[in-house]
């Protein structure tokens, strides 16, 4: 910590490889970042974002969907546990559930989202194989506030990448992926910073 500023408590939510996990882990070391990441919460038992967040020795949480009987039920422990770690921010990175309306209406504001298009193109899965059946020429990644509808809450940052002859699905995620793991620490940034905010229904960007 550096000029006695504290640093946002953020959760980041995974499911699978962690990249973005990952990249947010490695912008929350530098000691001048203006958030920690206090706590990962993953979904889905032997993921490899788990092992990123112990090499990175911050607390994780295996909460398995499968031991819950209903989606609140699910998300009433991810709550609790976000809670009891005093979490000011939460980053989605690849959690590939569906949060209920009651969970993001408690997280309003606090509660991010990162997806591999330039949105309100392409939300939902298959983003990559849908642009390139599209003929679309350009691509890319949206930081967004979370909403209860899918992928269709107010941007935050969006980067854009050119998609170019001889692309197939892996060339294309893999120029996006690039674009996610440089907006996704400065979204977090922009928060911690207070540059951005979602209050009321309404984003502001300040400056
Ligand atoms: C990323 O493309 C992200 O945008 C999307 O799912 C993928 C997760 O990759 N929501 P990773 O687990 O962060 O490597």
């Amino acid at each position: 910590m550096t000029g006695g500023h504290r640093r946002l408590r953020v959760a980041v939510l995974a499911s699978g490889r962690g990249s973005n996990l990952q990249c947010l882990l490695d912008a929350c070391a530098a000691p001048d970042f203006p958030a920690e990441i206090a706590l990962v919460v993953v979904n889905v038992p032997g993921a490899h974002a788990i092992d990123r967040a112990r090499q990175a020795r911050v607390p994780v949480t295996v909460i398995d969907h499968r031991d819950f009987a209903s989606r609140e039920a699910f998300d009433a422990q991810i709550d609790r546990a976000l809670g009891e770690a005093r979490i000011e921010l939460v980053c989605l990175a690849g959690f590939m559930r569906l949060l209920t309306p009651g969970f993001t209406a408690a997280w309003a504001g606090r509660l991010i989202n990162i997806h591999p298009s330039l949105l309100p193109a392409f939300p939902g899965l298959h983003t990559h194989r849908r642009a390139l059946e599209s003929r679309a020429i350009a691509h890319g990644c949206t930081v967004h506030f979370v909403i209860a509808a899918l992928d269709a809450g107010p941007t935050i940052v969006q980067a854009e990448v050119p998609v170019l002859p001889g692309d197939d699905e892996d060339r294309l995620a893999a120029r996006v992926l690039v674009e996610e793991h440089r907006i996704y620490p400065q979204a977090v940034r922009m928060i911690a910073e207070g540059k951005v905010k979602f209050e009321g229904g309404k984003v502001t960007v300040a400056g």
